[in-house]
């Protein structure tokens, strides 16, 4: 997935401007930058969720600039909120089986509903799996930690079968533990997909990221490998700078 020169306008100020880059599979491509920078901005204009005042998306060579949210889950572009998802009333398979249904059907398959629901459980069981969460299947997402209930917005993400995974800061929140976790899951996920990961956990970052862009303003102050951004001198004083971060990087 490309992203070309994309900016978004909200009245004069500058979200996002001319920020460009290039998702690969089997790469994490870390997002950062500090808070207001524009990153869930970016993020929202790769998923469709707002439109960009200028610039394209392209992805498996076409451009996708055009197509809705929707559209765009629907050929393989999935993405998580940096504020929850989840229904909280429901159970994790329910949530989970929602997330395989809305997405999943090919409309030139025609297929019985109980046919098309047994197809949602089963993939909703795989990504439930695949999330660490089995043996959660019947407890209700509302009286999930918060670190499970991460993991299964992921899994409610995985249910709609993604090649792009776009997540917005999925480690928030998160106890030591909870986030060792989510770094293993995130590490687990990076061989079939191209992940683009916003956040503000350095550690986690750092543990994680194939390659780094750092912005700053809504503007790309620096892009490249984890060892150039650790080391670049316009990072640490626009961003790592003097804040305690810095000690991690
Ligand atoms: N819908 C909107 N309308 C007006 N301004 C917006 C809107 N969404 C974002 N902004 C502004 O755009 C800038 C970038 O916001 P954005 O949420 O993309 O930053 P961010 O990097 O994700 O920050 P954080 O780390 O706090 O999540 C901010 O100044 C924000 O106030
Ligand atoms: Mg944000």
């Amino acid at each position: 997935m490309i992203a070309e020169q994309l900016s978004r306008y909200f009245g004069g100020l500058a979200a996002n401007q001319n920020v460009s880059l290039t998702l690969e599979r089997g790469k994490i491509h870390a997002l950062l930058g500090p808070n207001g920078a524009g990153k869930s901005t970016f993020i929202n204009m790769l998923s469709g969720d707002l439109p960009p005042s200028a610039g394209r998306v392209l992805f498996q060579g076409r451009d996708i600039s055009a197509l809705s949210a929707y559209q765009r889950s629907r050929i393989g572009i999935g993405r998580s909120f940096q504020r929850t998802n989840v229904f909280l009333e429901f159970t994790v398979l329910e949530n989970c089986r929602l997330a395989a249904q809305s997405r999943r059907q090919k409309p030139w398959r025609i297929l019985t509903p109980a046919q098309a629901d047994r197809e949602a459980i089963a993939r909703a069981e795989q990504v439930i799996a695949q999330a660490e969460l089995a043996g959660s299947e019947t407890q209700v997402a509302g009286t999930l930690s918060h670190g499970e209930r991460r993991q299964l917005e992921i899994a409610m993400v995985l249910a709609t079968d993604p090649q792009v995974l776009l997540l917005d800061e999925p480690l928030a929140g998160m106890g030591g533990e909870e986030s060792a976790r989510m770094v293993e899951l995130l590490g687990r996920l990076r061989a079939d997909h191209a992940i683009l990961l916003v956040e503000h956990d350095m550690d986690a970052v750092f543990a994680l990221a194939d390659v780094i862009t750092v912005l700053v303003n809504g503007e790309l102050l620096e892009s490249g490998s984890p060892e150039s951004i650790r080391q670049s001198p316009a990072v640490r004083e626009a961003y790592l700078g003097e804040d305690e971060e810095a000690d991690h990087v």
